[in-house]
C-alpha cells in the first residue's frame, strides 16, 4: 500500500456525504413518530458499544451512519417528535438546520467586528428586526442607547445582567475589589434555577438572593418584593436586581412587571425580565400583553431556541443601557486591538457576554424569519396555543382530572384527582411506553403533570392521541391501586 499522503475528505467526498446527510434528517423526521420519545437506553449502553479507544485509522462515512443508526439513535431522546411534550420545547425546522450547516460551514469566529462584520451586523440587524416584531421597547434597539445581542442560553443572559446590575449598583468596584456582601437580589419563588446559579457564579451568594412569594396564579406578589425590600434597606443591605418571569417553567406564571417595574424605578433597581419560551407568544399582537410592563425592563432575554423553530442554541438579549454592560465585561488586551474598535463606529460582541469566541447563530434565526416570515411564524404559534387551549379544555370537562394552573398559552398544568402516587404511575407508564413524553413539577406540593405543546410539527392528532393515551394509562393506574388494596 503506498504511504497516506493526505487524510482530508475531499470536496467530491463532502458532497457526496453531506447530500445524503440531507436525506438521512429528512428521512429521520419522516420515520421520528416510529421511535420511543423518551429513550429507552439504560445507563452505560451507549458508552458499552463503543470502542474503547479512538481508531487509529480513518473510517468511512458509511460506517459512522452505520453506527448512528445502531448505537446512537437508541441513545436519542426526541425532541423534535410531535409526541414530545415535556419541559419546555426546545425546536427546531428545515430552514433553521439549514442555517447552522451553513454557520459550521463558513465557521467564522465573530469575537470582533473585524473578524466577521457580516456575523456583527446581521446579528444586530436581526435583533433589530426582533424588537419590532415582539413590539418591544424601543430603548431595545441598537439606534438607541441600548441593543441585543446572541447569546448561547437564557442562563448566560441572566448572569450577565446580574453582572450589569451588580457592577452599575457598586460604581464598577466589584470588578476590581469583589463583593461585600451587602448585595441583595430577589425574583419570585417559581423562577428558574438559574437565576440562583447566576447569583452564586457572580459572587452574590444563594443568601443573598431572596424567593418572593407568588399568588394564586404563580405570580411574583409586588407587594411582597416591596417589603422584602424595606426590610433589606432597613438591615443596611443594598437591593440591586429584581428578576421577572415572562412563563415560569413549573406553571407559565406572569410575573406583574408594572407593579413591579414601579417598585423597581423607586428604587433604582436593576430590572431584569425572563420570558425564556413565552416571549416568542409576543409575535402574536393578542399575546403581546405578556409583556406589559416591560418598558420598566433594564435587560429582557428570551429563547428563539425553544419555540420560534430556530434550533438549539439560540437565546435573544437585550439591555436599555449597552454602556453598562459594555463596562462590565470589557477588557482589550494588546493582541485584540483593531483599528475598527479604536475608531468607535463598530459594535464588539466579545463585550456583550461571558466568553469571547462567538458562533454566526444569527444565520439560522435570520433563515427562519426569512422562510416563515412573521405571518408563518405567528401561524404556528397560534396553532400550539389553540391546541393547548384545546386539551385544556378536555382536562376541565373530565371529572377524574383537574388543572392545576391557569393555561394563559402552551403550557398546560393538570393532574388526576386520585393523588400523587397515581399522577407518578400515570407519568412513568406513558413515558416508558414511548408514545409521548411528558413531564411534571410540583405546584403547592403537589405532582401537578405538564403538558407543553410546543414542537414544529405537533398536530391536532397527536394532542388527541396524547389525550387518550393519558386516559388510557389513568384507567390502568386505577385498576392496579384498586387490586393492591
Ligand atoms: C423560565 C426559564 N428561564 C430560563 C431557562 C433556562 O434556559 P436555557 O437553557 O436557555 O439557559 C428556562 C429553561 O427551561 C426557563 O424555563
Amino acid at each position: 500500500m503506498p504511504e497516506k499522503t493526505d487524510y482530508r475528505m475531499t470536496a467530491e467526498e463532502f458532497r457526496r456525504h453531506g447530500k445524503a446527510m440531507v436525506d438521512w434528517i429528512a428521512d429521520y423526521y419522516a420515520r421520528i413518530e416510529s421511535f420511543p420519545v423518551l429513550s429507552q437506553a439504560k445507563p452505560g449502553q451507549i458508552r458499552a458499544a463503543l470502542p474503547k479507544s479512538a481508531p487509529e485509522h480513518g473510517e468511512t462515512f458509511d460506517s459512522m451512519m452505520k453506527d448512528v443508526e445502531s448505537v446512537i439513535l437508541p441513545g436519542v431522546t426526541h425532541w423534535q417528535s410531535p409526541n414530545f411534550f415535556a419541559y419546555f420545547p426546545s425546536n427546531t425546522s428545515y430552514p433553521s438546520i439549514l442555517g447552522e450547516l451553513l454557520s459550521a460551514g463558513l465557521d467564522v469566529q465573530g469575537m470582533l467586528w473585524a473578524t466577521s462584520p457580516a456575523c456583527t451586523e446581521l446579528e444586530t440587524h436581526v435583533l433589530d428586526w426582533l424588537v419590532e416584531s415582539l413590539a418591544l421597547p424601543e430603548k431595545f434597539k441598537s439606534s438607541s442607547a441600548g441593543g441585543g445581542v446572541i447569546q448561547d442560553t437564557a442562563s448566560s443572559s441572566s448572569l450577565c445582567a446580574l453582572l450589569a446590575a451588580r457592577e452599575r449598583a457598586t460604581a464598577y468596584a466589584s470588578n476590581e475589589n469583589g463583593c461585600d456582601g451587602r448585595l441583595v437580589a430577589y425574583t419570585s419563588s417559581q423562577a428558574h434555577s438559574s437565576i440562583e446559579k447566576a447569583a452564586m457564579v457572580a459572587g452574590i451568594g444563594r443568601a443573598n438572593l431572596r424567593l418572593v412569594p407568588v399568588d394564586e396564579k404563580f405570580a411574583m406578589r409586588p407587594e411582597a418584593l416591596a417589603a422584602a425590600i424595606q426590610q433589606d434597606i432597613a438591615a443596611g443591605r443594598v437591593p440591586f436586581f429584581v428578576c421577572a418571569t415572562l412563563g415560569t417553567t413549573s406553571s407559565n406564571g406572569m410575573d406583574p412587571l408594572p407593579a413591579i417595574g414601579a417598585i423597581c424605578r423607586e428604587q433604582s433597581i436593576w430590572l431584569h425580565v425572563d420570558g425564556a419560551m413565552s416571549g416568542t407568544a409576543a409575535l402574536c399582537p393578542e399575546f403581546c400583553w405578556i409583556q406589559d410592563g416591560l418598558e420598566f425592563a433594564d435587560s429582557y432575554t428570551f429563547n428563539p431556541h425553544k419555540w420560534m423553530f430556530t434550533n438549539f442554541d439560540c437565546n435573544c438579549f437585550y439591555v436599555a443601557d449597552r454602556k453598562a454592560l459594555i463596562h462590565t465585561l470589557s477588557i482589550l488586551p494588546e493582541y485584540l486591538r483593531n483599528q475598527a474598535t479604536e475608531s468607535g463606529a463598530v459594535i464588539d460582541y466579545r463585550d456583550w457576554h461571558i466568553q469571547l469566541g462567538r458562533r454566526f447563530r444569527a444565520l439560522k434565526l435570520w433563515f427562519v424569519i426569512r422562510h416563515y416570515g412573521l405571518e408563518g411564524l405567528r401561524f404556528h404559534i397560534r396553532r400550539h396555543i389553540e391546541l393547548a387551549q384545546k386539551f385544556a379544555s378536555w382536562v376541565s370537562e373530565d371529572s377524574d382530572f383537574e388543572l392545576a394552573a391557569p393555561a394563559p398559552l402552551n403550557l398546560v398544568c393538570f393532574r388526576h384527582r386520585g393523588g400523587d402516587g397515581i399522577n407518578e404511575t400515570i407519568m412513568s407508564r406513558l413515558n416508558k411506553s414511548g408514545d409521548l413524553y411528558l413531564t411534571h413539577t410540583k405546584l403547592r406540593d403537589r405532582m401537578t403533570l405538564r403538558m407543553c405543546i410546543g414542537q414544529t410539527n405537533t398536530e391536532l392528532r397527536h394532542v388527541e392521541q396524547a389525550w387518550k393515551r393519558i386516559r388510557e394509562e389513568a384507567n390502568a393506574a386505577k385498576k392496579l391501586s384498586q387490586s393492591a388494596r
